[in-house]
């Protein structure tokens, strides 16, 4: 396969990029939906949730950046104004967790042949594959 052009690259980019900065926002969202003392449960990690996305979009920014291209964000979400416990916060979080890391096996496979991207999307899926099974676990009854 060739490799991608870097107009190409930086589409498939955009992709992971707006699908972070979704996730950043469904987490701030979920961390303020959190009942009473569930909060007190989950809040850290959705926090830590809001941190990790954010930083995880920035870095794929910056990669956009390098090829030459500005980021392009369009994204559409809703979110509900309802109260969820926290073992439904885990369970949101690990819909939308799974959403990204799927995304990124996706472009895994159209940027397969441009080696330094290649190994950028492996080393992001080992991590995002960590977050979805340390949000499985906890949701083991
Ligand atoms: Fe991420």
């Amino acid at each position: 396969m060739t490799k991608l052009t870097p107009a190409e690259a930086a589409a498939e980019l955009n992709r992971l990029f707006a699908e972070e900065v979704e996730a950043s926002i469904r987490y701030l969202h979920l961390v303020n939906a959190v009942k009473g003392l569930d909060r007190v449960l989950v809040e850290p990690i959705l926090r830590e949730g809001v941190r990790e996305t954010l930083e995880h979009a920035d870095v794929i920014a910056k990669k956009i950046r390098a090829l030459g291209h500005v980021p392009k964000l369009d994204i559409q979400l809703s979110c509900p104004p309802r109260a969820v416990g926290a073992r439904e916060a885990l369970r949101i979080a690990l819909t939308f967790e799974e959403a990204a890391l799927e995304a990124y096996q996706d472009v895994l496979r159209r940027v397969e042949g441009d080696v330094p991207l290649e190994e950028f999307i492996r080393s992001q899926i080992a991590v995002e594959s960590e977050h979805v099974a340390e949000l499985k676990q906890l949701l083991v009854e």
